[in-house]
């Protein structure tokens, strides 16, 4: 049953019979001829079955989604239809056979589809009919085949690591699995192949690479799902620059051969704390340009109580100018953009409107020396608005942050066609949680300090950095690695620092730190998220539409409906009760 491809045919095959075999996409009955668009993965070409036919009744009873085979004659059309590849030609079909019925399909396959997406992961196999899902997944084979392409000329090789695995220490919760053979026992999915692959490096592999298969049990958002694929690499005797000169050589690599986009290298890289400042983000979008302003020496003798509370406390007062846009915010809008630092914690969202005469939420709260020092150092002009937030630093920060990103899509401040990739560096080595009342590890407790911050790891927390970096594309982290620690005396510092005892080493992870022990080459690597690269390849927010069968927000699949319970004696093999 070789087949041709539909669009394989043009004007020039006019006259030949040819075979045809696909779905139909739909039937018209025109004043008694039938028009058919018959429709495969390459594209769409029309049969016509005139009523003097011998195949004509049969034709009548084909429906929507049926899979046939038409043979025909390739000829001109009358119209020609310019939305078609294959618009110059029809088939006029002498023999027809339907091979398979369908029903009624619950939405019409088509690229501007109306259905809910509830409705398209119920009938996920149906969604994947309509050409834009092939081609968001003929992006991601693209990536895949491009990711081996690459880095098996750069001498990786690629090695699989187990599914069932030991828990290991990754920031997110685990999907455990039972295990029937050891009673009360669990494997875990990994959240990634991190110890793996830095045993590779033990064993001596020194270039690794794998398309991974992730697991975290973790609130899902746009961009996040349970279970994801990285593209996972590892190399021995290499330091940060090593391993990110080789990933955006394999980022840009992706690039051309998927979009034949020219990405220009070196990538900008940016670090952390700049990140933070300017942007308010460890994941900038700079596709626009918008830096918060740091306010707080304007104010630094300010009247305005609310201000000096802040500063009084260790606070600051940092800003967003936004130029030419004073008399867009009317108040509505203005408590609009309150509402979206107010997520943040912020307190308020106060304004300055400069038209030229300044009005605005805390005009009346400023002296005229503070207005001109505003003008000054923020060299502002008529019809500039300035968005402030004061309190303490982090909240300030990641609310403008986020109110920054708002502002560029509510503005039209970002170029869509265009992409922006950096690297942020330097991360710190850790973050207070306060939930725990703790410093916890900012990525997983194997990320290298850097070397001028090992003595801080006990002493100085805050002011430890790392030797991490993340790429960011578009204002999404497309990927993250680090140098790892590769002395078990250091390993064993980093397992103080965050207050791991002996016995948790032990259970948690002894077998690795064994492992550290035996002649561990210095070692580094990177994750690069494959399903958000073919997200921001085929231009998309939502990573369910690069996924073939994906996850709700709620972790579900539709389709399967799974999770589900499963059969009582299925549950006492495993020795497991479920409690009501
Ligand atoms: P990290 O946790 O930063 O690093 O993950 C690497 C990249 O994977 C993507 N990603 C996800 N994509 C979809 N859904 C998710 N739930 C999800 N979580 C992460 C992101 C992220 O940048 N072992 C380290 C890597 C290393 O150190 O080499 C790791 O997993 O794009």
């Amino acid at each position: 049953m070789k087949k041709n491809k539909n669009i394989e045919f043009n004007i020039n095959n006019v006259g030949e019979n040819i075979t045809l075999y696909g779905w139909v996409q739909k039937k018209r009955d025109l004043g008694g001829i039938i028009f058919i668009d018959l429709r495969d993965k390459s594209g769409i070409i029309q049969l016509v079955v005139n009523p003097d036919s011998p195949i004509y009744s049969l034709a009548e009873q084909i429906k929507n989604e049926y899979v046939i085979k038409a043979f025909g004659e390739v000829m001109k059309r009358q119209e020609k239809n310019p939305n078609l590849k294959t618009g110059e030609i029809e088939v006029n079909v002498k023999e027809l056979e339907i091979i398979n019925e369908s029903n009624e399909v619950p939405f019409q396959i088509e690229d501007d589809t109306t259905a809910l997406e509830e409705t398209r992961l119920k009938y996920r196999y149906l969604d994947l009919r309509r050409k834009s899902m092939q081609e968001k997944l003929r992006i991601r084979h693209q990536i895949m085949m491009a990711t081996r392409e690459f880095l098996d000329k750069e001498d990786f090789i690629e090695i699989e690591t187990p599914i069932l695995c030991k828990s290991t220490p990754e920031g997110a919760r685990d999907f455990l699995i039972p295990s029937r053979i050891s009673k009360g026992s669990f494997y875990a999915l990994p959240q990634s192949p991190q110890i793996f692959k830095q045993l590779l490096m033990v064993g001596g592999m020194e270039k690794y690479f794998q398309i991974a298969k992730c697991f975290r049990d973790e609130d899902l958002r746009s961009d996040r799902q349970p279970e994801f694929t990285q593209i996972d690499m590892e190399m021995s005797f290499v330091d940060e620059n090593d391993v990110m000169d080789i990933s955006e050589k394999l980022i840009a690599h992706i690039f051309k051969k998927v979009k034949n986009i020219d990405i220009k290298l070196p990538l900008l890289k940016m670090k952390y704390d700049d990140a933070i400042n300017n942007y308010g983000s460890d994941k900038p979008d700079l596709r626009f340009d918008l830096k918060i302003q740091d306010l707080t020496q304007v104010f630094n003798n300010t009247n305005f109580q609310i201000f000096k509370d802040v500063l009084n406390n260790g606070g600051i007062i940092n800003g967003l100018l936004v130029k030419n846009t004073a008399d867009q915010y009317s108040r509505k809008k203005l408590d609009k953009l309150t509402e979206v630092v107010k997520t943040y914690k912020a307190s308020g969202l106060f304004n300055l409107k400069f038209l030229p005469e300044v009005t605005g939420s805390i005009k009346n709260n400023v002296t005229e020396e503070e207005i001109d020092s505003l003008k000054n150092t923020l060299n502002i002009e008529n019809n500039d608005l300035l968005l402030i937030v004061a309190g303490e630093e982090k909240i300030v920060k990641t609310s403008l942050g986020a109110l920054r990103n708002k502002l560029g899509e509510e503005l039209d401040l970002i170029d869509k066609d265009e992409y922006n990739l950096l690297w942020i560096t330097d991360f710190p080595s850790f973050e207070y949680s306060e939930e725990e009342q703790r410093y916890i590890s900012s990525h997983h407790p194997f990320t290298a300090p850097k070397d001028e911050d090992i003595d801080k790891l006990i002493n100085d927390k805050k002011h430890c950095y790392s030797k991490a970096y993340d790429i960011v594309i578009n204002g999404y982290e497309a990927g993250g690695g680090s140098i790892r620690i590769h002395n078990s005396t250091v390993q064993k510092k980093m397992f103080d620092a965050l207050e791991l005892t002996e016995k948790d080493i032990k259970e948690k992870f002894g077998f690795f730190v064994e492992a550290l022990k035996y002649g561990t080459p210095p070692h580094g690597g990177i994750a690069f998220g494959l399903d958000r690269l073919a997200m921001l390849l085929s231009k998309t927010e939502n990573i369910k539409e690069v996924i073939a069968f994906p996850k709700t927000a709620s972790a579900k699949d539709l389709m399967s409906l799974s999770p589900s319970p499963v059969e009582s004696a299925q549950l006492s093999d495993l020795g497991i009760k479920i409690d009501d």
